[in-house]
């Protein structure tokens, strides 16, 4: 089977290729080839070139045929149509990465893939829609107008979309896990938001890119994937055995408060989101066609491994997350003065 990857060396694109070629695909990998965004795993044949030039894409297309193309790049729905009506005619699936950021109702109800989606033309320019608080955002508007430019192409018969919600694992260069286990290796008292009993779903990349190269395979549709589930109290626990820390985790269970202080919801500190539809992304129908989903606690310690052990890229966008120790021990400090204070006064 021969599979073409659309941005292959940071997170994703990575485990779906890796993934592709320990499954024993023969793998064609497309990037611009920047030296920071690193080495494509060995055993690929690469082309070079940007997604936006259609020159480029045109080798592409003539470096084929594809039995699939698992798309990582797709955020500009002009570009994406272009893309797909180049490779159309030479690729016979064409599987979509998405997110559950597409849904109007995102990160406010519970959502399946039957929930309203984003409007969005096929062949919009970069940016589309607007920036909402807490959405909806000109990410998911341009999320939703490639997933029409991609099924108005291929037809939903030789098209796959795939919403994964929060992505997590070795190789994540977002920050948002590393962030947290840097945090529990420093020690000490670490600030928590609202509940340990509050539900996520994060999932694990490499299960994402198994699903992905299983969609590429022969699997049309359209699929939420997110875990099966675990708990802050539980995520937070597994980061403080990974890194054998011996923290102490304060929880303000007054997330209003906290959200005084200027503590960000989702950036200040990763993973913090109060709005209830954030983590009840359905994915039973990506479960029945085959997605299968690891342990949180095993996520969590293979990207310790990798950070301790492997070579992880500084990314432009390190350093985005989080807050300084300084804020940190301050906001905790109030928050125990302001805790004596009830107490004192019961
Ligand atoms: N992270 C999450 O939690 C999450 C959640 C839901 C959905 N998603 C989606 O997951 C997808 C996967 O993205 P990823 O961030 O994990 O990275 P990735 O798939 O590893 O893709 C980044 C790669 O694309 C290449 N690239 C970037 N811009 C390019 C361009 N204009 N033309 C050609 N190649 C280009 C980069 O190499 P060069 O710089 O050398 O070109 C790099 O190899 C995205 O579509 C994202 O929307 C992510």
């Amino acid at each position: 089977m021969r599979l073409l990857v659309l941005g292959s060396s940071w997170f994703l694109g990575r485990a779906v290729t890796e993934t592709a070629l320990a499954a024993g695909w023969e793998v064609t990998t497309f990037r611009r080839g920047r030296p920071e965004s690193g080495d494509d795993p060995h055993g690929v044949t690469t082309i070079r070139g940007d997604y936006a030039d259609l020159d480029a894409v045109a080798r592409l297309a003539a470096a084929g045929p594809y039995d699939a193309a698992v798309d990582n790049l797709a955020y500009t729905p002009r570009e994406t149509l272009a893309v797909a009506r180049t490779l159309e005619p030479v690729t016979a699936r064409y599987v979509m990465i998405s997110t559950v950021s597409v849904y109007e109702g995102w990160p406010i109800k519970p959502l399946t893939e039957d929930s309203a989606v984003l409007e969005c033309e096929p062949d919009a320019g970069p940016n589309p829609g607007y920036d909402g608080d807490p959405g909806p955002s000109t990410y998911g508007f341009g999320k939703a107008g490639c997933e029409r430019a991609v099924t108005v192409t291929f037809g939903s018969d030789r098209s796959t979309i795939l919403r994964p919600g929060v992505i997590l694992g070795p190789h994540e260069y977002v920050g948002r896990l590393p962030w947290w286990l840097w945090r529990m290796e420093r020690g000490g008292e670490i600030l928590a938001a609202g509940s340990p009993d509050r539900l996520i779903q994060p999932v694990d990349v490499r299960d994402v890119a198994e699903f992905a190269v299983h969609c590429a395979a022969g699997r049309s549709g359209v699929f939420n994937v997110t875990g099966t589930g675990s708990t802050m109290g539980a995520f937070l626990s597994a980061c403080r055995e990974a890194t054998g820390s011996d923290a102490a985790i304060t929880w303000i269970t007054d997330e209003q408060w906290l959200a005084d202080q200027g503590v960000r919801q989702w950036t200040g500190l990763p993973l913090w989101r109060t709005y209830p539809g954030t983590w009840a992304v359905d994915s039973t129908r990506a479960r029945q066609a085959g997605l299968v989903t690891r342990p949180l606690h095993h996520t969590v310690a293979d990207t310790w491994e990798w950070l301790t052990t492997g070579k992880p890229v500084e990314h432009e966008r390190a350093g985005e997350l989080g807050i300084s120790p300084d804020r940190e021990q301050a906001i905790l400090g109030v928050w125990r003065a302001r805790e004596a204070d009830r107490c004192g006064g019961e």
